[in-house]
């Protein structure tokens, strides 16, 4: 059964440009912007991820995150990355953090690379879908051109997500393991924040 997509509200006290997104199975999660204070609650979740949910997002084994990885994926630069999760409905630092997509521009570059993963506790309910097309307008609205990202030839859930949005793929130059996803945008030619 399918989430009841995404309602935006704004509910008070949370943090800004937070929207109610509830899930087939009536769990509520707030989609919201990542904050720093989510650090350590991505790293506890990082322990929870089954292997092949890590091999699927980092394209290889990964037993823990570093600090400095976390630490950057929790500050994004203004204009140059963003981050968006999908949380319990509580202050940032409360809340467990169930799915994150990210992207960074591409140095000096009108593109950028995305990565994302869903947790598989909340998976298969719009959430990857949801995520994926935030980026995509924060793209648009950053001026950047092209969203690209590397995805293993085994993993169908993320090639057929990337290929719904309107992503072509292509063979990679990295490995034969791999697929080179890229969806070409029509940004805004304004420049935000
Ligand atoms: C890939 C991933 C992000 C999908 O997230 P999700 O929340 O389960 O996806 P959604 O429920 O939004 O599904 C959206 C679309 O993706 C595709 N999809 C999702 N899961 C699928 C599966 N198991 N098999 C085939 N297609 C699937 C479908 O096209 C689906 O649309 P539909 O439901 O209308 O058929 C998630 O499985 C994940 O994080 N995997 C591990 C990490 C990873 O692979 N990251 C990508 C590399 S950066």
């Amino acid at each position: 059964m399918k989430a009841t997509r995404c309602t935006s509200q704004r509910p008070p006290k949370t943090p800004e440009r937070t929207e109610v997104i509830r899930l087939a199975d009536g769990r509520e999660l707030w989609l919201r912007p990542v904050h720093p204070a989510d650090a350590a609650p991505i790293a506890g979740g990082f322990e929870l991820l089954a292997d092949d949910e890590v091999r699927k997002r980092y394209l290889h084994p990964v037993k823990e995150l570093s600090l400095s990885y976390l630490t950057q994926l929790v500050n994004i630069v203004p204009g140059e990355s963003f981050a968006i999760v999908a949380a319990e409905p509580l202050p940032p630092g409360e809340a467990l953090v169930g799915a994150l997509a990210r992207l960074n521009r591409d140095p000096g570059q009108d593109s950028a690379e995305f990565a994302i993963l869903v947790s598989r506790f909340v998976a298969g309910q719009g959430l990857g879908k949801a995520l994926m097309l935030r980026l995509v307008e924060w793209a648009k609205a950053h001026g950047i051109r092209r969203l690209w990202g590397e995805v293993l030839d085994d993993n169908t859930a993320m090639i057929e997500l990337a290929l719904a949005l309107g992503f072509r793929r292509e063979t990679s130059l990295e490995s034969p393991n791999l697929l080179h996803v890229t969806l070409d945008l029509d940004p805004k030619r304004k420049r935000g924040r």
